[in-house]
């Protein structure tokens, strides 16, 4: 296992930043890709920048971390990947089709089937059970009620919750309710997960668990991630590491196994 996190983070890799991370992975498919992303607030004062130009490919099977400080503009990002919210300007691409020009109907498609996503404040409904919640994305895209139970019931199950399905979200444990979050967000079974500070409310041993479910699921649903976080040690874990300083996304560091092969697995 030393082997899987070993790392380059060396000048070369840092300088190959934002345009095209081709030189990370050249084989696989073109899943989620941002092109020139920008994100300016208007506040009262001044405009905040707070995405210039941020450019960033991921390939089917990457897992790929978001490593900044506080108010770098993580959550910005994912929310623009996700179709939450719109960029100032620049181009969100979901297997090489722009999501900006889609249909009303379509982005509505694009967010509940494409993209699972994990808030970073787990924003579940308290008073609602943990069954509830997970099965609230299949009944809001209009699923019969007892099949959108029965499946988050098998979601709640693989996130190792089954003891707890029908516990208040409101009465779980902060691990419990991240994992009633996760179940939550691959209940539609999306091809990408974007996750927001998935540990950042936890302590060590609930965030290695946390993370390692999230690897897991990664794995067997062959999913393809983005993960925001402060946590270096979990970030490598993943095939690249993105940095976003001054609101441009850089390549910090690759693990070696993955280059070329996205996920570690041949293409
Ligand atoms: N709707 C908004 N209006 C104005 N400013 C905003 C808005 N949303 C975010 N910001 C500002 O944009 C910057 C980036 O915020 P963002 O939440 O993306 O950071 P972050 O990297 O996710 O931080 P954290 O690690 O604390 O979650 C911050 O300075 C924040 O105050
Ligand atoms: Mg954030």
């Amino acid at each position: 296992m030393d082997e899987e996190r070993k790392f380059r983070g060396d000048a070369k890799t840092a300088a190959m930043d934002s345009r095209h991370n081709s030189e990370t992975v050249e084989s696989g498919r073109s899943v989620l890709e941002a092109r020139g992303l920008k994100k300016t607030y208007g506040t009262r004062e001044k405009n905040l920048e707070v995405l210039v130009d941020a450019n960033l490919e991921l390939r089917e099977g990457e897992m790929v971390a978001v490593v900044a400080p506080s108010g770098a503009g993580k959550s910005t990002l994912l929310h623009l990947l996700a179709a939450l919210d719109t960029p100032t300007s620049g181009t969100v691409y979901f297997e090489n089709k722009a999501i900006e020009t889609q249909e009303d109907a379509a982005l509505a498609e694009y967010r509940n089937r494409a993209v699972g996503f994990l808030w970073q404040r787990h924003q579940l409904l308290p008073d609602f059970t943990a069954t509830e919640n997970v099965a609230m994305p299949l009944l809001v895209r209009g699923e019969p009620h007892e099949v959108a139970l029965t499946e988050a019931r098998k979601w709640l199950t693989e996130v190792g919750l089954q003891e707890r399905a029908e516990h208040l979200a409101g009465e779980l444990s902060g691990g419990e309710q991240q994992r009633v979050a996760i179940a939550r967000a691959l209940v539609t079974g999306p091809k990408v997960l974007l996750a927001d500070e998935p540990t950042g409310d936890l302590d060590e041993q609930n965030a290695w668990a946390v993370f390692g479910l999230l690897e897991r699921l990664h794995r067997t649903h062959r999913l393809t991630s983005l993960i925001a976080t402060h946590n270096l040690a979990l970030a490598e874990r993943c095939d690249r590491i993105l940095g976003l300083e001054h609101g441009i996304l850089r390549t910090r560091s690759v693990k070696v196994e993955a280059r070329g092969t996205p996920g570690g697995e041949a293409s």
